[in-house]
């Protein structure tokens, strides 16, 4: 069944601005942590009740469509989830959890619908500095109502990199070794602890390539969309096609930035494939 995009854009739309409402109250009151896997990687009541909230308004409306969500109960049935061709929709009710535990304003709801393993739209939204980004294939990317272009920026000596350690120190080491490689070879680096929002700096032009080992489908889905819509490249760090169940990820503002960053990367890779 092919739904209707417009339809399903207002419908992802209205339940995001619902969603970050409840975000916004959340941080007044103090949210209680549940921590998961590790002390880092944390899950909060406000998930849940966000989650609860979306999934409801999406399945009374399109009760067959396939909802994937960073969600507490699934934690341990992770390696579980597949991307098929089935209209998907991603969310992630928080993105840039330990941000919003210390009021560090780079957080936001996070939610993409795939079909046919293509992204159709993502939505991304930071109420804290209410900023709203929005991607439909074919439409363009957009900040509020401003179109987003990538930065002509191609060379890593003259590119501000962005990268992220993540919540997994697993491999530690190879991420460090990375970070040690790029810091000497690009002009800058920078982390903002939320791999969507980090995605949303390299399509809006301020950064120019981003890449993580460990990131999962929900943190990525939605920026997939909106770094392509705004003229970059979303690959796979090996520079493979992207595999949203992969657990890496690689942008940039061209093929060229991408091959010249890919070259410096030690590639975490297999064992972390949708485990913790
Ligand atoms: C995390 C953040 C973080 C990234 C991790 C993610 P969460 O998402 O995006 O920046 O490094 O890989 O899991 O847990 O806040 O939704």
């Amino acid at each position: 069944s092919t739904a209707n995009m417009d339809d399903c854009f207002e419908l992802g739309f209205s339940s995001v601005r619902l969603a970050t409402a409840e975000l916004m109250k959340a941080l007044e009151l103090q949210p209680k942590f549940i921590s998961a896997s590790t002390r880092r990687d944390m899950y909060t009541e406000w998930h849940g009740r966000i989650e609860e909230m979306i999934k409801k308004r999406i399945s009374k409306v399109y009760p067959d469509h396939i909802i994937i969500v960073e969600n507490k109960a699934d934690y341990d049935k992770r390696s579980a989830l597949k991307l098929t061709a089935a209209p998907t929709w991603i969310l992630d009710p928080i993105d840039g959890t330990m941000n919003f535990a210390h009021g560090f304003p780079y957080t936001c709801v996070s939610l993409a619908f795939w079909q046919e393993k293509q992204p159709e739209f993502g939505i991304i939204w930071n109420p804290f500095l209410d900023q709203c980004y929005t991607a439909r294939r074919g439409y363009g990317a957009f900040m509020n109502v401003k179109p987003l272009n990538v930065s002509k920026r191609d060379q890593l000596s003259e590119a501000l990199i962005i990268h992220e350690l993540g919540t997994d120190l697993t491999f530690a080491d190879k991420k460090l070794k990375n970070i040690d490689q790029i810091a000497r070879k690009a002009h800058g680096l920078r982390s903002l602890g939320s791999t969507v929002l980090n995605m949303c700096m390299v399509a809006q032009g301020f950064a120019d390539a981003y890449y993580e080992f460990g990131c999962h489908a929900w943190d990525m889905a939605a920026g997939v969309l909106l770094v392509q819509e705004a003229g970059g490249v979303v690959v796979d760090p090996s520079l493979q096609p992207v595999d949203l169940m992969s657990r890496r990820m690689l942008c940039a503002s061209s093929p060229k930035l991408a091959q010249e960053l890919s070259a410096l990367l030690v590639k975490c890779k297999s064992t972390m494939v949708n485990v913790d």
